[in-house]
């Protein structure tokens, strides 16, 4: 097993990472919040097999579990479901010690979290996330919050759980598609802060997406490593939490313009990591290396390499849109080689409509 501790000034806790590792969710929940009672929130589509091993193993730990089922998706990401979820928490008289483990990938972790960072002004939560998008990144750090109908993660907390169980096999029953996303978010911690995890990702891709769990957890290890190192540093996003946005002031102004879910946040993702790279180079920061060995790493996982972007003006419009503007100026996060990036506010509207050609279908 490994362990990934995460020390904040105001807490601690632990990223656990091993196949096998629901069967002790049970014994990891109750070394950390103790109770005769927990909630369990869990996606449907993890209900079978997954949400039962889980409900299981907080029985023998001695829990006595109140179930509720969340609605899947991202539209279910709303102050709707919160509502919704608060109301089944009050009905099943779940009390100010009693945890919420939240079983999912990144929609489930963030409402969940939302949930436990207000329901009776805060209850410890546990992460459990289930995609290998929420184990490399949606379930580490803290941030938790929902969507409003203005815009994606608009209403949200800082909210750390007090512990993150993640077993690579509940991956074995993952679509492709979502693998793929979760292999985009880890090509850019590999970029943004360890050049080793590029070289496993590239040494084992056929293992990763054959899921072998193994390979798996020695993946989300890496990419914990990083994304902690960078929530340790800087928690708040005052400043290095900004490099975790590499590839993304692209992929949102690809989501928001072609309509979520014509690509997934990960698509849109490999995508704004090779325009980020080709942005670089043309700027002089990085060598042509890098923006090819970052293009073969995209089309290894799967991931698309171009798509049927719409006009630059309409682009150009909603990466202004993006909350991540700063006093007017576009920033972006640009690879200088890999493990390093650098933050840029100074390039010119040419540089960028060249990065976008390099994507466009
Ligand atoms: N809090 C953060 O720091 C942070 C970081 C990145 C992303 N996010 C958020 O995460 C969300 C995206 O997360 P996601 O990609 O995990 O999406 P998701 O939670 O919607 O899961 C993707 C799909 O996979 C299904 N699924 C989940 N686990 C499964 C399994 N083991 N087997 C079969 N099907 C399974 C789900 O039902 C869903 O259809 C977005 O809302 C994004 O804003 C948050
Ligand atoms: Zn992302």
């Amino acid at each position: 097993m490994s362990v990934v501790r995460i020390e904040l000034p105001h807490c601690t806790y632990d990223v656990l990472i091993e196949p096998g590792a629901l069967t002790r969710l049970g014994e990891v929940v109750r070394a950390c919040a103790p109770h005769k009672r927990c909630g369990l929130l869990a996606d449907p589509a993890v209900a079978q097999p997954w949400g039962e091993l889980a409900r299981q193993s907080l029985v023998r730990a001695g829990y006595g579990v109140a179930q509720v089922a969340l609605e899947p998706g991202e539209k279910h990401k709303t102050l709707a479901a919160v509502e919704r979820i608060y109301g089944a928490l009050a009905e099943a008289r779940l009390e100010r010690r009693s945890p919420l483990i939240a079983l999912g990938g990144g929609v489930t972790g963030d409402t969940v979290g939302f949930v436990a960072a207000t329901w009776l002004r805060g209850v410890p939560f546990v992460q459990c996330p289930t995609t290998l998008l929420a184990m490399v990144d949606a379930s580490v750090g803290g941030k938790v919050g929902v969507n409003l109908p203005a815009g994606k993660n608009l209403v949200g907390a800082f909210y750390q759980p007090v512990a993150v169980v993640i077993d690579p096999r509940v991956l074995g029953t993952l679509p492709a598609r979502e693998l793929g996303c979760g292999l985009a978010e880890s090509i850019k911690h590999g970029v943004l802060g360890d050049p080793a995890l590029l070289d496993l990702i590239e040494r084992r891709m056929s293992e990763l997406r054959g899921r072998d769990p193994q390979a798996l957890a020695e993946l989300v290890h890496r990419n914990v490593v990083v994304k902690a190192g960078v929530v340790m540093r800087d928690e708040r996003e005052s400043g290095e939490r900004a490099h975790l946005n590499l590839g993304h002031t692209f992929a949102h102004a690809i989501e928001a313009t072609m309509g979520y879910g014509e690509l997934l946040h990960g698509e849109a993702v490999g995508l704004g990591l090779i325009a980020a790279a080709e942005l670089a180079h043309r700027t002089g920061l990085c060598g042509a290396p890098l923006v090819a060995r970052l293009r073969a790493l995209v089309a290894a996982a799967g991931l698309p390499l171009t798509a049927a972007l719409p006009d630059d003006e309409v682009l150009w419009a909603a990466m202004q849109r993006d909350k991540k503007v700063a006093d007017d100026r576009l920033r972006f996060v640009l690879p200088e080689r890999e493990g390093r990036v650098r933050m840029r506010d100074d390039l010119s509207r040419a540089d960028v409509s060249a990065a976008w050609r390099a994507i466009r279908a």
